[in-house]
């Protein structure tokens, strides 16, 4: 099996993080990985915001649970409580946040980009979890959000977000289905 291939089979999120930082040069990495995703029409519209800034993590981690409570997220609460998460990001040093404005294929870009940061970080010997709980930190309607925090401008929206590190505690790749394909 080739390289690329066992990044794909292999990647799991990872939920439990050590402490030590991601070094400069593994960001340096994951930069090129977030810039080099493909985009509808190669607009290059995603915009990524990498956060090492333990209080501003925090901060979100702090909002997302209080607008859960707020909407009375039992949902939400409950799997952040079955994970056993008090931190939305599981203690991931490094989160990355990928914003845009709004066109036809953003939510898409964003996807692809988040996923070329996944495979990235666990070619570099990391872990990573996608995050899209967050995204209740950055309504632009909800008084209070943290939007100007990020960066982001009128107009521009938070996508998806990805927590990276190194594991402290991995899993194994999902199960998958074969029956989810069909060949003509
Ligand atoms: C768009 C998207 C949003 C996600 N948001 C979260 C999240 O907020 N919190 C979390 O713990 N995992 C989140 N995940 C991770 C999924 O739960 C995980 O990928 C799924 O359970 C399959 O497990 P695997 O990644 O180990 O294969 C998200 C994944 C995707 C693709």
């Amino acid at each position: 099996m080739n390289d690329t291939m066992r990044s794909i089979l292999e990647r799991s999120s990872t939920r439990s993080y050590t402490h030590e930082a991601v070094s400069s040069e593994m960001i340096e990495d994951l930069k090129k990985a977030a810039l080099a995703a493909p985009t509808a029409t190669n607009k290059q519209e995603n915009r990524f915001v990498f956060v090492t800034d333990k209080d501003l993590l925090a901060k979100i981690n702090t909002k997302v649970y209080e607008a859960m409570a707020a909407e009375s997220d039992s949902n939400g609460l409950a799997r952040l409580k079955q994970r056993k998460a008090e931190d939305i990001f599981y203690g991931a040093p490094l989160v990355i946040f990928i914003y845009s404005q709004d066109s036809r294929y953003a939510i898409m870009d964003a996807g692809i980009a988040v996923q070329n940061l996944a495979l990235a970080a666990h070619s570099l010997g990391l872990g990573s979890c996608i995050n899209g709980m967050c995204r209740r930190a950055f309504r632009s309607n909800d008084e209070g959000n943290l939007r100007s925090e990020l960066g982001f401008a009128e107009g521009e929206y938070f996508r998806v977000a990805i927590g990276i590190g190194h594991i402290a505690r991995g899993k194994k790749p999902h199960r998958f289905n074969y029956a989810h394909i069909r060949e003509i």
